[in-house]
């Protein structure tokens, strides 16, 4: 079986082939980080625009490098939400009219899952279940990933996400966008214990996170040190952000009883995150798995392999041929527990 998945959710047009046999055959990734630089964040109406422009071309191009053509596909997997309503609209309608054309099925992947599960494609898969910790742009979740199709949420940020709040703070410190990276690059010439930062909700007793607060913090640290401070004040952020999502994968693998954590998400390609991680958790006999870096932004690869995860289910493929009219739903926003239990519909 052989599927194409189309990623066009936020700011990177994203296009892979997944076979059963042969694995992960091509993937193609357009960002669009410099037609957004400018802007100092994604403005929707161009990202939509650009997605119209390369969505095609990227996949003949993936296609080539796969060795494939159309008609050798059995389906076309495609992020149908959450995301920005028209960047969805351009992946789900080009996926939905080449799949009608080549007479197969077009079907729909939640962008949550792509990550959730992208770090299978990964060289030391874990096996289920296991405890991902997805941390992305909109995203600071811990979930309990019991097997394909059953995600429990354990807790998750009351306010900004891990990267938003890695953005926020990159800005304040007059660095490019997307923050995260720039932030991360700078920390590292700095030092993490120079400025005390507050590690909100650390010792909550529960799974929450928060984290505006911090970046409130950073604001006043920002106004009161000068710009050679800067370098310091980034690894003392990254470290409190580190150390608190550390913390609680710790207490969401003992609150499971899981003995394995994933970690999902742009953030995940956090190497202090990565590497605080291992150290702390390998020793407590804890298996801590990592997608590569270019699997945890957003890509293709995810959802053409989400998609085949499904296509495994026998009940799924005959739900999917039973369903004879062509036609898509794009959901901006989109609870996953809902997507979950409409696969089982
Ligand atoms: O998963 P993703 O590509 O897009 C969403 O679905 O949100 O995540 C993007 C987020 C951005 O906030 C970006 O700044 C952050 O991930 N990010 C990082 C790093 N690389 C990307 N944050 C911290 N350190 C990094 N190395
Ligand atoms: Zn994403």
């Amino acid at each position: 079986m052989r599927i194409l998945g189309i990623e066009t959710s936020c700011d990177e047009t994203g296009v892979a082939v997944y076979d059963s046999t042969q694995g992960l055959m091509a993937e193609s990734l357009h960002s669009q980080v410099a037609l957004h630089a400018a802007y100092g964040g994604v403005v929707p109406e161009l990202a939509s625009r650009d997605h119209i422009r390369y969505l095609v071309p990227l996949i003949e191009q993936t296609l080539v490098q796969a060795h494939t053509t159309l008609s050798q596909l059995d389906a076309i997997a495609y992020t149908a939400g959450p995301g920005l309503a028209g960047a969805l609209l351009v992946g789900a309608s080009v996926a939905t009219a080449l799949a009608t054309a080549e007479n197969i099925p077009a079907f729909p992947v939640h962008h949550l899952e792509g990550h959730l599960l992208s770090p299978l494609l990964g060289d030391d898969p874990p096996d289920y279940p296991f405890v991902a910790l997805l941390v992305s742009g909109g995203h600071s979740q811990f979930m309990a990933i019991d097997s394909l199709g059953h995600y429990r949420l354990l807790g998750e940020s009351v306010d900004d996400a891990a990267g938003e709040a890695f953005d926020k703070t990159a800005q304040l410190l007059g660095l490019p966008y997307p923050g995260g990276p720039a932030l991360a690059q700078l920390a590292e010439q700095g030092r993490p214990e120079r400025f005390k930062l507050p590690r909100p909700l650390l010792h909550s007793g529960d799974l929450q996170l928060s984290f505006s607060g911090l970046k409130t913090a950073v604001a006043q640290l920002v106004r009161a040190q000068q710009v050679e401070d800067y370098a310091d004040i980034a690894a003392s952020f990254e470290q409190a952000v580190v150390q608190v999502l550390v913390h609680k994968a710790q207490r969401a693998l003992e609150h499971t009883g899981y003995s394995q954590l994933v970690v999902a998400g742009g953030v995940g390609a956090n190497r202090t995150l990565r590497r605080t991680l291992a150290h702390t958790l390998s020793p407590l006999g804890f298996r801590v798995s990592f997608p590569p870096s270019a699997l945890c932004t957003d890509n293709g690869a995810m959802i053409a392999y989400a998609g085949w995860c499904h296509l495994q289910s026998p009940e799924f493929l005959s739900r999917l041929k039973a369903s004879p009219t062509p036609g898509f739903t794009i959901h901006p926003r989109w609870d996953l527990a809902e997507y979950c239990q409409s696969l089982r519909l």
